[in-house]
């Protein structure tokens, strides 16, 4: 470098490009962050474009055997392309800028792909406008490289369906274990954010949809405060518990990309509760310190469902060794935060009641809105006939029962019957469940397993995060789906932790969330048995400049 620098104007001009070379990290793309792939985006070690071909050709390699992806989308290279330019013009439109992410399939968008939820029925149907979390990543700068696969109808037609299963993409798995149930409904999300076929993906959840695959594939997953991000355009089941968020590697990664698809939206009344945020909080919520002077309940009683069970033990274990690094993170555990509706909720008609009146309402407004409408479907009744005729869609072997179900109870959400349902499980979730927790026990957060930890906020729309906490140990006796073609518990298998906390606390549960994932950082821990292996390298002609040091 100091001779480089006694040389004048052109060696000098050499000596940078050098020194922006080297600083390229060119991070291997299962482990990438939003932040180590924007840098080099930066200092031009390779460009949006070469992302965006590498991501492809990483899906491709795993696409036939887990099948993560339903579509890639074909105008993603184009984008790349306009992205690349705005930067070497010194324009970014924000910290996603030229960054690929992928989005649940039933997440709308007016382009060139599918928005079907897996399904035949709407095959060929095309809306108006983008989902209004997809324009926002757009406005971010982020790049929407294709739509992953989801269980069928966001797991919401069928009682003895697969999990990641759907009529025109067939079924998803996850990479720990062959065959293993990758959970659901954004099944297709997990996996791919898992292998590192995108930075990040959106999930959609009612009921567990984030949360449960999340962990199952070792990654981290944000369900939102419902209304803390629009539902428009996104094919639904219930206005009360639908929202969307982040999943990704790394919490910080998680906390951008709900930075970006947060906020207001007129076109989804439930936003406009939401706090008027300006900056950056939950990308600046990451911080070490997060645990400090936290208090923590453990609902113990929750903890007796999974106690039980033969593989129970080795998560309670985990579970349990986390509490002390939340100790040593500066939290104050109180034990016996019991949710005292719990046993109420696992019984009560009413939590799919609820989900019964707002789907027959929901999803005939989301059908009524639609620009083309191949099959002619608009009514609930008109969507089990298709379902249950069209051969592939695999019925009855997958039967319509949850459909059946909400026909058959017959109300929507402005009927009369529905206020007293709706009330029921507000209480069961409230004083009941979350916030009752919380308040008696004036704390900030509840933790669970994640796979006891969207039940209870479900109902009340309260935020969940989810961090990896370990994986089934050997020896583990293998559990398959009630359907049979998939492994749900083995040796491998990862599992997480799930921190809990009132409307609007996204804040502090990320801050507490980093806070554990640094101390730990179990992702790593764990193998997978596949893998793809293409990665970006140094730009072609690189090397040339390269020399000179
Ligand atoms: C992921 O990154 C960490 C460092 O942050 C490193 O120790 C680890 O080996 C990486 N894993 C892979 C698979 O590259
Ligand atoms: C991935 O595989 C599924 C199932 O075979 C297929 O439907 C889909 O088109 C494939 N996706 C891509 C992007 O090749
Ligand atoms: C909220 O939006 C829904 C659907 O667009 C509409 O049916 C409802 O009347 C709206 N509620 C309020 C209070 O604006
Ligand atoms: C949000 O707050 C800003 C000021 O901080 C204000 O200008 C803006 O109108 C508010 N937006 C909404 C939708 O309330
Ligand atoms: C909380 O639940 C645990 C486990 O079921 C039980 O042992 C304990 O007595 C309960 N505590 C309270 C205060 O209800
Ligand atoms: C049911 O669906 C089939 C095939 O899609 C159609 O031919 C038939 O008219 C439908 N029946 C009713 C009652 O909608
Ligand atoms: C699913 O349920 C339907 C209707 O009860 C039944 O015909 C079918 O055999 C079931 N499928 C499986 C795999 O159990
Ligand atoms: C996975 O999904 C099923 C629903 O198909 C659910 O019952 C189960 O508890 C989930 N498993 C985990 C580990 O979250």
């Amino acid at each position: 470098m100091t001779f480089c620098k006694s040389f004048g104007l052109v060696w000098f001009l050499h000596t940078c490009v050098t020194v922006y070379a080297r600083k390229c990290v060119y991070p291997p793309l299962i482990n990438a962050t939003r932040e180590g792939l924007f840098d080099d985006l930066m200092n031009s070690c390779y460009s949006s474009v070469d992302l965006v071909n590498t991501y492809t050709a990483r899906i491709h390699e795993v696409n036939s055997t887990l099948r993560p992806l339903l579509e890639i989308n074909l105008d993603a290279l184009r984008e790349a392309e306009v992205l690349d330019e705005e930067r070497k013009n010194g324009y970014t439109r924000g910290g996603l800028h030229g960054i690929p992410v992928l989005i649940k399939e039933s997440i709308g968008t007016a382009d060139q792909m599918q928005t079907t939820a897996g399904s035949y029925a709407l095959y060929g149907s095309k809306v108006f406008h983008d989902a209004t979390v997809v324009s926002k990543l757009r406005d971010h700068g982020a790049i929407v490289l294709g739509k992953t696969s989801m269980s069928e109808w966001m797991n919401f037609r069928s009682s003895n369906s697969s999990n990641g299963w759907t009529a025109w993409g067939g079924q998803t798995s996850g990479a720990y274990f062959p065959m293993q149930d990758p959970n659901g409904s954004s099944s297709g999300s997990a996996v791919a954010v898992d292998l590192g076929l995108a930075v990040a993906a959106l999930g959609t959840e009612t009921v567990g949809s984030i949360l449960f695959p999340s962990e199952v594939n070792n990654i981290v997953g944000i369900k939102p405060t419902v209304g803390l991000t629009s539902r428009y355009g996104v094919i639904p089941i219930s206005e009360h518990q639908d929202t969307i968020g982040p999943m990704a590697r790394t919490v910080k990664d998680a906390a951008s990309v709900l930075e970006a698809i947060a906020g207001r939206d007129p076109r989804d009344n439930y936003t406009l509760a939401s706090p008027n945020r300006t900056g950056p909080l939950y990308v600046n919520a990451c911080r070490l310190e997060g645990l400090q002077g936290k208090r923590i309940g453990i609902p113990r009683n929750a903890l007796d469902t999974i106690g039980g069970l033969p593989h129970g033990a080795a998560v309670l274990a985990a579970f349990e060794a986390a509490t002390h690094v939340l100790t040593e993170a500066g939290a104050t555990i109180i034990q016996d935060a019991n949710l005292t509706a719990w046993p109420e909720l696992l019984t009560s008609s009413s939590v799919k009641q609820v989900l019964y009146a707002d789907f027959t309402t929901s999803i005939e407004r989301y059908l009524s809105g639609l620009k083309t409408n191949p099959n002619q479907i608009h009514t609930l009744q008109e969507l089990r006939n298709y379902t249950q005729t069209d051969p592939r869609e695999d019925y009855p072997r997958r039967d319509t029962a949850e459909w059946d179900a909400a026909l058959a109870l017959g109300i929507t959400n402005t009927s009369p019957e529905f206020w007293p349902l709706y009330q029921k499980n507000l209480r069961i979730g409230g004083e009941g469940g979350i916030l009752g927790a919380l308040s008696r026990h004036n704390l900030d957060a509840l933790i669970l397993p994640t796979s006891l930890a969207a039940y209870m906020s479900s109902v009340v729309g309260t935020p969940v995060i989810t961090v990896p906490l370990g994986a089934y140990p050997k020896g583990t006796s293998v559990i398959y789906n009630d359907f049979g073609n998939l492994v749900q518990v083995a040796e491998n298998i990862p599992f997480g932790i799930s921190f809990m906390g009132a409307h609007w606390s996204e804040e502090t549960l990320i801050g507490m969330a980093y806070a554990f994932e640094q101390r730990t950082l179990f992702r790593e821990t764990l193998t997978r048995y596949i893998e793809p292996h293409t990665e970006v390298t140094r730009r072609q002609g690189d090397e040339a400049a390269d020399k000179g040091t």
